[in-house]
């Protein structure tokens, strides 16, 4: 009788992955997650306190509707230039999505900062991974977690400060990564009647961001990349250019 009882036991164990994973349901849960990121979209973005940063969960869960690949673009070109056991730091990492997606199977240590708690507290909550360190830190006032990094990048951030926390700020960038790192990022392009609400500077074309960092790198490249709503410029700048990999259809600055 036991017998019966465990052969029963494991016919209907080996048959319940073949129960319980089937397309339907599989479809019906990202189905659930699209709607779930949309309504969590709109309470983080209708609250009178908007978050500084984004939650990019909501652009993993909600792609099969946007059917924008946008979001992935400033993971992929800061990876490309990573290699591997390499030491990041990512400044302003806001929600950490990043470090932890796209970062971590490639560097062996990564320093995020952000100076805001709740997004540290969201990334270390939603993101946290064992090559990856999470600190509540104003980069600009408060020295980096490390002195040296391989890259460091700095993502939708640079809008968020003034001319002269840029300067402080660069200066600092430029000290840690020496002569062999690599300064890596993107901005978005805004006019200042068409800017976002928590930036205190506005860079109109890809041409001024070449003109801001090259006063600081011997080499400069950007790509200017067009998608529904947004004009982003990506950028890779440092000292020693065989560690800058320049983009097809990109624009080199000062680098010849
Ligand atoms: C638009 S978010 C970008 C977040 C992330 N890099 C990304 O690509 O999704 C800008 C982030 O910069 C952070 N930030 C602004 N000023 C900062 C400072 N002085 N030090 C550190 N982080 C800062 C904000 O808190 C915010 O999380």
């Amino acid at each position: 009788m036991k017998g019966e009882v465990i052969k029963l036991f494991n016919r209907i164990w080996k048959s319940l992955p073949d129960a319980l994973f089937i397309a339907p349901l599989s479809s019906l849960c990202q189905k659930y997650l699209s709607r779930y990121y949309k309504r969590l979209f709109f309470e983080q973005w209708n609250r009178s306190n908007k978050p500084h940063w984004y939650d990019h969960r909501i652009d993993l869960y909600r792609w099969p509707n946007h059917l924008n690949p946008n979001w992935t673009e400033r993971g992929i070109y800061s990876k490309e230039v990573m290699f591997p056991g390499c030491k990041v730091l990512d400044i302003g990492c806001g929600d950490g999505f990043y470090a932890r997606f796209f970062y971590a199977t490639t560097a062996s240590h990564i320093d995020c900062i952000d100076i805001e708690q709740e997004a540290i507290d969201h990334a270390r909550r939603y993101h946290c991974h064992p090559n990856i360190r999470y600190f509540k830190l104003d980069a600009v006032k408060e020295d980096f977690p490390e002195k040296e990094y391989d890259v460091i990048c700095l993502d939708s951030s640079i809008g968020h400060l003034s001319s002269e926390q840029i300067d402080i700020l660069v200066h600092k960038i430029r000290e840690a990564m020496g002569k062999s790192g690599v300064f890596t990022g993107s901005e978005v392009c805004e006019t200042p009647d068409n800017q976002s609400w928590d930036h205190q500077i506005a860079l109109a074309s890809e041409e001024e961001l070449q003109q801001l960092l090259g006063k600081y790198f011997s080499h400069v490249f950007t790509l200017y990349l067009e998608s529904p709503g947004r004009q982003n410029v990506y950028f890779r700048c440092g000292e020693d250019k065989r560690r800058l990999m320049p983009w097809n259809g990109g624009k080199s600055f000062k680098s010849e």
